[in-house]
């Protein structure tokens, strides 16, 4: 395991306790590893690892998750997460052209974290929003009807 920087500890501190506090749960694995990504932002190998040790699970079978689950990720994610919706309604009302013009923007594609680590940029399936589509979702905040990359643009902006 790598060595761990004072604040590390403190959020494998909280770990542990997610790890206890779950422990009732008839499979807590999925909860425990959605709450790792929320303290530590993503799940690293070291991560991955002292969930192994402290569930006594193999560290192959933590792995199996992740990678199969596509909402968890094993590289770090940017302040904010821009969540595309490629659902049908969203895919029908161009979101295919809102990726395009979202990548563009960005620089960085789909699953990709843009060099400042401000944006990550990822498609999701429909997020109930269907009326307003195409639309993405950045934090609590849905955006819908985005058509235009000035009206795209526009948005990012408030979050610099
Ligand atoms: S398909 Fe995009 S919100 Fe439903």
């Amino acid at each position: 395991m790598t060595p761990i920087s004072p604040q590390d500890n403190a959020l494998y501190e909280r770990l542990k306790e997610v790890i206890e506090e779950t422990k009732s749960m008839r499979n807590p694995l999925i909860e425990v590893l959605r709450q790792a990504q929320d303290i530590f932002g993503y799940l690293p190998i070291e991560v991955q690892e002292f969930i192994a040790q402290e569930m006594n699970i193999p560290a192959n079978k933590i792995y199996g998750v992740i990678t199969f689950y596509n909402f968890f990720t094993m590289k770090p994610r940017g302040k904010y997460t821009i969540n595309l919706c490629m659902g049908t309604a969203c895919y029908v009302k161009g979101a295919p052209r809102l990726a395009q013009m979202m990548e563009e923007e960005l620089g960085v594609k789909i699953g990709e974290t843009t060099p400042d680590g401000k944006f990550t940029l990822s498609a999701v399936r429909c997020v109930g929003a269907c009326s307003l589509a195409p639309v993405f979702v950045i934090g609590e905040d849905t955006y819908g009807r985005v058509d235009t990359r000035d009206k795209m643009s526009a948005i990012l902006k408030r979050y610099e």
